[in-house]
């Protein structure tokens, strides 16, 4: 029996090994990508191929076949959504747990690259999938169904930010109560944790290490499951993927009509109309503006808006299948304003022409709501904790939206800037669930 942890994360995956020995190693399973240990959580269905390919092959053929096929992404935050039951791609119908079944084959294939043996698997799963809590069930179900559907039966679930504070765990030689914080694409989770008790320590101060462990883990035999060590767990969705809506909103919408006025059919001056305009925030949401009366509703705006040139970049966004690539340069205006004060966004396909500065100060201003409600998440999970920011040793920041600045100087001012801690912000969750596989999953 081989012992495997995979994250599947709504915008990038990634599959540890955990050997009997203890090590873990992160696995390639996207060989062509730039970090083959990272997988884009993306499904293209490839005209060509009559079939989907996933991660960096689904935005090579995309390209390929000049944005005609059907791109997915963000698929996991549709998981506690009971209005998704199946979607029509090409000529058939497939559920939920079929998309989401794709990446899991295609996992299962990497795998069986590297081992025959039977395969035990620790799936990680958000704090909550949503804030309705009769749908955590459901969501996790499907879960475990799609990954049934490619044939893994030994199943198990653990909590993402307690897999984190596991990573963050095995580089300890002393106890710690940490807060373990994962700002991800779809969720952002916490944990409070008792790490480093007894029984998990490493055995020499020579072992600690300041990175994850990669080929080399800690000795770790199977201690129990460690339910008195979690002290309180929650999360929220609202993280990367939110971020992203902002700047759409915020930035880029004017640029698609709004603020300009059209003539109605009685001859009034309407504002541009708005339930188009929230479709936009979404990239995946784009699609659904491809239907006939859409069209036509295009159409008549063209020849009576303020505006006729951002009516007509909004067809093109539309029927060019643009938003993809669209929001592809708003993430990377996003990691952009991570290392720098500004950035320009730039997109020019068709009739769009968009060249938008955007300073981090102002993208720190449009996404204060949302780090607010993260806030309260994260002060609602100490206080369950019964515990307050000064009881806390260390903050484990991971996923890829903990790289942005405020992130940090929010944590620091209320913690301390030297409690912070990280590893690898896109890996850390499943080396984690590798370490859990080597354990046993935590009930809560
Ligand atoms: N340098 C950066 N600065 C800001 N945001 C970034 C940076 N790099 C990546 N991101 C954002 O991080 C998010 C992806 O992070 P991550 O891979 O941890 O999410 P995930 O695990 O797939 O999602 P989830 O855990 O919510 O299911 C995306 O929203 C991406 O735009
Ligand atoms: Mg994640």
């Amino acid at each position: 029996m081989q012992r495997f942890g995979f994250d599947f994360g709504t915008t990038n995956s990634s599959l540890a090994w955990a050997r009997a020995d203890g090590q873990i190693t992160l696995c390639p399973i996207d060989l062509p990508a730039l970090n083959p240990q990272v997988l884009r959580s993306l499904l293209y269905f490839s005209i060509e191929q009559r079939g989907f390919v996933v991660g960096h092959r689904a935005i090579s053929e995309y390209l390929a076949e000049d944005m005609q096929g059907r791109m997915m992404q963000s698929i996991k935050t549709f998981l506690a959504d009971d209005s998704f039951e199946q979607t029509w791609v090409y000529d058939r119908y497939f559920t939920l747990e079929d998309l989401i079944a794709v990446v899991f084959r295609h996992v299962r294939a990497a795998i069986a690259t590297m081992t025959s043996d039977d395969v035990a698997l620790v799936i990680g799963r958000p704090a909550v999938f949503t804030d309705r809590r009769d749908k955590e069930e459901t969501a996790q179900n499907r879960l475990r169904r799609a990954a049934q559907l490619a044939n893994f039966f030994d199943i198990e679930f653990q909590y993402e930010p307690i897999a984190a504070g596991l990573s963050y765990e095995a580089s300890l030689t002393q106890p710690e109560t940490a807060l373990i914080a994962d700002f991800g694409g779809g969720t952002s989770d916490f944990t409070v944790m008792r790490l480093g008790t007894c029984r998990t320590l490493l055995p020499a101060a020579s072992q600690r290490r300041a990175e994850p462990p990669k080929g080399h883990g800690p000795n770790l035999r199977r201690p129990q499951a460690r339910r008195e060590d979690i002290l309180a767990t929650g999360g929220v969705q609202v993280a990367g993927d939110s971020f992203s809506a902002r700047i759409m909103e915020e930035k880029l919408t004017p640029y698609f009509g709004a603020g300009t006025t059209y003539r109605s059919i009685q001859g009034q001056d309407l504002t541009f109309p708005s339930q188009l305009l929230a479709k936009l925030a979404r990239w995946h949401h784009v699609a659904f503006l491809r239907g006939r009366e859409t069209r036509e509703l295009l159409r008549r705006l063209r020849s009576t808006c303020s505006d006729p040139h951002a009516v007509a970049a909004l067809e093109a966004l539309v029927e060019g299948n643009y938003a993809f690539y669209l929001f592809q340069a708003i993430e990377q205006a996003k990691s952009e304003l991570s290392a720098a004060e500004e950035a320009v966004l730039r997109f020019h396909r068709d009739v769009i022409d968009i060249e938008e500065p955007i300073t981090r100060r102002e993208f720190e201003q449009m996404i204060a709501p949302d780090l607010e409600r993260i806030w309260q998440c994260m002060d609602t999970v100490l206080r369950k904790a019964h515990l307050g920011s000064e009881d806390i040793d260390a903050v484990f920041l991971t996923g890829g939206t903990a790289q942005m600045p405020i992130i940090r100087r929010l944590f620091a001012a209320e913690f301390g800037a030297d409690k912070l801690k990280s590893q690898d912000y896109l890996t850390s969750v499943a080396v984690g669930l590798g370490l859990t596989a080597l354990r046993q999953p935590v009930q809560l």
